[in-house]
C-alpha cells in the first residue's frame, strides 16, 4: 500500500479516476490510500471518504507539508496553460522537497505535446520532471492514452447503467462522458457529421476513461516506472469509427476531409479553434499511436473496445438524417 496524492481530481477526468480508484480499492486486498489535493475544501468528496487537503499552489511550504507522507503524486490538473504549467511546476518542486518517490504529471494524451499550444505547460513540466528524476532518483512517467473514447458520447440519450448509478451520474450521457464536457470532437454523433483530420485513415488509440484509471491503479503496484507508460482501449482510424457508428446508428454520415494545410489555416484563422486543429493535425501525423505498455503489463485488464462503446452508448438511439447543422461546433 502506498499513499497517493491526486492533484486536481475534483472534476473532469480526475473525478472519474478518483471514483474508479475508490471502487477498485473496495474490491482489492492490496489497497492504496488516496488523498486529494484541491484549491478548496470539497466537502462532497470528503463525504465519499477521501481525505481532502486544501492547497494553494503559490504557497510552497504549505504544499510541501501536504505531501509530507505521500509516496506518489498523480496530477490530473487541467484547464489552462497556466494551470498545467505554473501549478504543476509548483507541485513538482514541493514533491521534490517532500521526498515524494514518484510523480506522474497531467499528460493523458498523445505521444508528444510540442505542437499543441495549450499543452506547452505540459512540455515545461515534463522537462522539469526529467531533471528532478535525474537529480534525486524520483520515478516519473508520462501516462499516454490517446483520445478519450468519451468523445463519442456527446448527445446520447441512453439511460444510466449500474456504473453511472454507482458514480451518481444524472443521466446516461453524463455517465458516458465520464467528466468530459459535451464536445463534438471530429465526429458529431447527433448531427451525423465528421470533420476528419486528413483523410481520416491515421490509426489512433481510443481509451475509455475508467479503463485509463484502472491501468493507472495497476501501475501504482509496479516496482519500477518506465518513463513513458502508454495504454489503450482500441486502435482505430476515424474512418474505421465511422463504419462502426454508421452501422450502429443505421445511417450514413456526412464527411469532410481536411488537409494539414487546411487545418493550419483554420487554426490560424480562428483562435477558438486553435487547439482543435492542432490536435487534429497531430492526429493525422501519428500522435494518437501511443504505446501499449500497460496493456502488456496487465493483460487481465480488458478495456472497452470501440465497437462495445458505440453499441453501448448508441444502439437504439433515435437519430435523424445527417445534416451539417448549427451544432457542428468544434473548438
Ligand atoms: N486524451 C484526451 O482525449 C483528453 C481529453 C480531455 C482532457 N485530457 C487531459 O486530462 C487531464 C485533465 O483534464 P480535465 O479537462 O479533466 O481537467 P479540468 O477538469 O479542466 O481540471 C482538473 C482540475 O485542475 C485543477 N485546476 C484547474 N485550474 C487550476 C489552476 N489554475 N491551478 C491549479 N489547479 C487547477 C482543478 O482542481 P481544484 O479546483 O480541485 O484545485 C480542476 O478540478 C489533462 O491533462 C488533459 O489534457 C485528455
Amino acid at each position: 500500500m502506498v499513499t497517493v496524492a491526486l492533484a486536481g481530481a475534483a472534476s473532469g477526468f480526475g473525478m472519474t479516476m478518483l471514483r474508479t480508484f475508490l471502487h477498485l480499492n473496495s474490491k482489492s486486498t492490496t489497497r492504496h490510500r488516496f488523498v486529494l489535493l484541491s484549491r478548496s475544501n470539497k466537502p462532497e468528496l470528503a463525504a465519499l471518504g477521501i481525505e481532502v487537503r486544501p492547497v494553494d499552489y503559490a504557497n510552497h511550504a504549505q504544499l510541501v507539508a501536504a505531501l509530507g507522507d505521500v509516496h506518489t503524486v498523480l496530477s490530473v490538473i487541467g484547464g489552462s496553460v497556466e494551470a498545467m504549467g505554473v501549478a504543476q511546476l509548483a507541485l513538482l518542486a514541493a514533491a521534490k522537497e517532500a521526498g515524494v518517490k514518484r510523480f506522474a504529471p497531467s499528460e493523458y494524451a498523445g505521444i508528444s505535446n510540442d505542437t499543441i499550444d495549450l499543452y506547452h505547460g505540459k512540455v515545461e513540466v515534463w522537462t522539469a520532471a526529467k531533471a528532478v528524476a535525474q537529480e534525486t532518483g524520483m520515478g516519473i512517467t508520462s501516462f499516454q492514452c490517446g483520445i478519450f473514447m468519451s468523445t463519442f458520447a456527446t448527445g446520447t440519450t441512453k439511460p444510466v447503467t449500474e456504473v453511472g448509478k454507482r458514480e451518481g451520474a444524472k443521466n446516461g450521457e453524463e455517465e458516458a462522458l465520464a467528466g468530459l464536457r459535451p464536445w463534438n470532437f471530429v465526429v458529431n454523433m447527433r448531427a451525423g457529421t465528421a470533420d476528419l483530420p486528413g483523410d481520416g485513415t491515421a490509426p489512433i488509440v481510443f481509451t475509455e476513461m475508467r479503463d485509463i484509471a484502472t491501468f493507472v491503479y495497476n501501475a501504482l503496484s509496479l516496482e519500477q516506472w518506465q518513463e513513458v507508460m502508454g495504454m489503450g482501449g482500441d486502435v482505430k482510424s476515424y474512418r474505421d469509427m465511422l463504419s462502426i457508428i454508421e452501422r450502429v446508428q443505421g445511417r450514413g454520415f456526412l464527411v469532410k476531409e481536411n488537409s494539414v494545410d487546411e487545418m493550419k489555416a483554420q487554426a490560424a484563422g480562428d483562435p477558438g479553434k486553435t487547439f482543435y486543429n492542432q490536435v487534429r493535425i497531430a492526429l493525422a501525423e501519428g500522435w494518437g499511436e501511443v504505446p501499449d505498455t500497460l496493456n502488456r503489463a496487465f493483460p487481465d485488464v480488458k478495456p472497452v473496445t470501440c465497437v462495445e462503446f458505440v453499441e453501448k452508448r448508441w444502439q437504439g438511439v433515435e437519430v435523424g438524417e445527417a445534416s451539417w447543422g448549427e451544432d457542428q461546433s468544434f473548438m
